[in-house]
């Protein structure tokens, strides 16, 4: 037996209707599932547009909102609009923030193996930042200043030998990573110099993501002390200091707000003395518990002795992260939010594989029935964008909700998409 769902978990604009239906930004949650069909991923859109002015109010011209946690055109837009940078890490994402109408002066690109073709788009643009991460990087940039290109602003990716997990920050003695160049061997010194002597780049500052789902805003401190101290040393004028803040997923769970973690960054910058610009990337935070995605129960199966399996019309494909990591989530059902959650399930997708699971140990009602609408909160970050077409089930749709309105910013995709890319006879 497990307690309703708690409320902290739900967008900030959900209620319950007396009824004891979920209504999602003043929209029924009922009438969304029959109207855009399910699986369907709802975005309280008033939720995601204040954690980005919370960003913003603390870090200013530094608020950059990694796209990789959720992307589309109106997502884009909504963090451009709210005064954001955006980051990205492909070409892919840079052009569905070009697409979006993000000028590239607001784009900050990422990643570890950027390709020739994809540095000149970017450079072609004029791209606002470059992080570069390796020296085969600076090679190919060397190449197309040389074609005439102008150099770009950019940030060196250092990797400081810190990392930050769930609950505890590590220094490592060891730097093990595919990104950056590691502080500790001497290589990121050397990376400075080359940046320095290059005339490929302008260089501004360095740039460290310490980890993901971090839960204790103390951990970001310590690693301002290395960031901002090989900051200090080089003379830079900005430090970025990447994304990492962490969300409660699960009852029980509890994670900074974005207001604390600005206000222990921001003490141990000056504690560090580094007066430059300071720039971080969150994605998670603002995404994730924005949204929630609404399925369809199909088959409810017990399994006398054993367990009950409910099997959903969505899965890994829409949310691979139960399967990858392990990570939990909660479930409900959004006919009845405050009910008891009295029967122990596991959750399922529809893929043929034993491993497609959403909820391992999920609790629900005893009454829920076939067509049940079953919801899986915060659901917004990483779940649509690492979505897949696996066994050709269709990408969902998705649906922005404020003050009583229901958008589609993203089409539930149909089965002659999946043909799209085929190419077929004559
Ligand atoms: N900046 C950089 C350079 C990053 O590598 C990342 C995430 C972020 C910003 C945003 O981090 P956030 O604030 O969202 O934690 N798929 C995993 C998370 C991978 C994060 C990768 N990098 C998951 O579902 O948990």
């Amino acid at each position: 037996m497990k307690n309703p769902v708690p409320l902290n978990l739900l967008p900030e604009n959900a209620s319950i209707s007396d009824a004891g239906e979920l209504y999602l930004g003043g929209v029924s949650s009922l009438s969304l599932a029959q109207e855009f069909g399910t699986p369907l991923f709802v975005y309280d859109e008033e939720h995601l547009r204040r954690r980005c002015r919370e960003v913003v109010a603390g870090f200013g011209g530094g608020a950059v909102y990694a796209t990789k946690a959720f992307l589309c055109t109106a997502m884009a837009r909504l963090a451009h609009e709210e005064g954001m940078r955006l980051d990205v890490a492909t070409g892919g994402e840079y052009h569905v923030a070009r697409a979006a109408g993000v000028p590239a002066a607001d784009l900050v690109f990422h990643g570890n193996n950027k390709s020739l073709r994809e540095l000149r788009i970017a450079l072609a643009d004029r791209v606002g930042q470059l992080v570069v991460d390796s020296f085969d990087e600076m090679d190919r940039m060397e190449e197309l200043v040389s074609e005439g290109h102008e150099p770009p602003e950019a940030l060196l990716r250092i990797t400081p030998g810190v990392e930050a997990h769930t609950h505890e920050f590590v220094r490592t003695g060891q730097d093990d990573s595919k990104f950056g160049f590691t502080v500790s061997s001497g290589m990121a010194e050397e990376a400075v110099q080359r940046a320095r002597s290059s005339g490929a780049m302008r260089l501004k500052g360095v740039h460290a993501h310490i980890g993901s789902q971090v839960f204790r805003a103390d951990s970001f401190g310590a690693a301002v002390d290395v960031i901002a101290g090989f900051a200090n040393g080089g003379g830079f004028e900005e430090i970025s200091l990447g994304g990492g803040l962490g969300v409660a997923y699960v009852e029980g769970e509890e994670a900074p707000t974005i207001a604390e973690w600005v206000e222990v960054v921001r003490e141990s910058v000056e504690r560090n003395g580094f007066d430059g610009k300071v720039s971080v990337e969150p994605g998670r935070a603002i995404t994730a518990s924005a949204a929630v995605t609404l399925y369809a129960a199909g088959t409810i199966k017990h399994l006398p002795g054993i367990r009950t399996y409910v099997a959903v019309d969505g899965g890994m494909s829409d949310n691979p992260r139960p399967v990858l990591y392990g990570s939990g989530y909660e479930t409900f059902l959004a006919r009845d939010v405050a009910a008891p959650r009295d029967m122990a399930v596991r959750l399922v997708g529809k893929h043929c594989e034993t491993g497609d699971v959403l909820v391992s140990d999920g609790w629900l009602p005893e009454g829920l029935e076939v067509d049940d609408i079953v919801v899986t909160p915060v659901t917004g970050a990483y779940g649509h964008s690492m979505g897949s077409n696996y066994n050709k089930v269709l990408r969902p749709a998705v649906v922005f909700v404020r003050d009583g309105e229901a958008r589609q910013v993203v089409r539930r995709e149909t089965y002659d998409d999946l043909l799209l890319t085929d190419v077929g006879p004559e």
